[in-house]
């Protein structure tokens, strides 16, 4: 029984639905944030845009959500990120996360 268990975990954990973020795909998504938090996610003063460059990974998901779902106010930045995924956030947060600011 504690091998058949084993081997389900194993195959839930290495199925392909589960598959690492892209940050490949990432960086084409950020192509819509480098106005604000500039080329190298190192934010901008005069759009009040923090950096973001070298953040959590698991952190950024997490304001992302928090901003679309409206627990965290930021109205600036909504139009930019409603009608993403999940996914595009995680692929965002892989990029973002490997970013260094310059
Ligand atoms: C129009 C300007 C603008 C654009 C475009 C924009 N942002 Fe932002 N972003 C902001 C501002 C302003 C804040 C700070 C909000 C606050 O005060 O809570 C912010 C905050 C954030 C934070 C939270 C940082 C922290 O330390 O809590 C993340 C993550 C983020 N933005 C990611 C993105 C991503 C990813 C994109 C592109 C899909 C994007 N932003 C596009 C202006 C922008």
């Amino acid at each position: 029984m504690k091998i058949l268990l084993f081997a389900v975990v194993l195959t839930v954990s290495f199925s392909p639905a589960l598959k690492a973020a892209d940050a490949q795909k990432g960086q084409g998504l950020y192509k819509n944030c480098i106005l604000c938090h500039g080329e190298n996610g190192e934010g901008k003063q005069s759009q009040k845009a923090p950096q973001i460059a070298g953040q959590f990974d698991w952190y950024i998901i997490k304001s992302l959500n928090d901003f679309k779902s409206g627990a965290r106010k930021n109205a600036v930045m909504m139009p930019y990120i409603k009608g993403l995924s999940q996914t595009d956030f995680e692929d965002l947060a892989a990029y973002i996360s490997q970013l260094k600011v310059k």
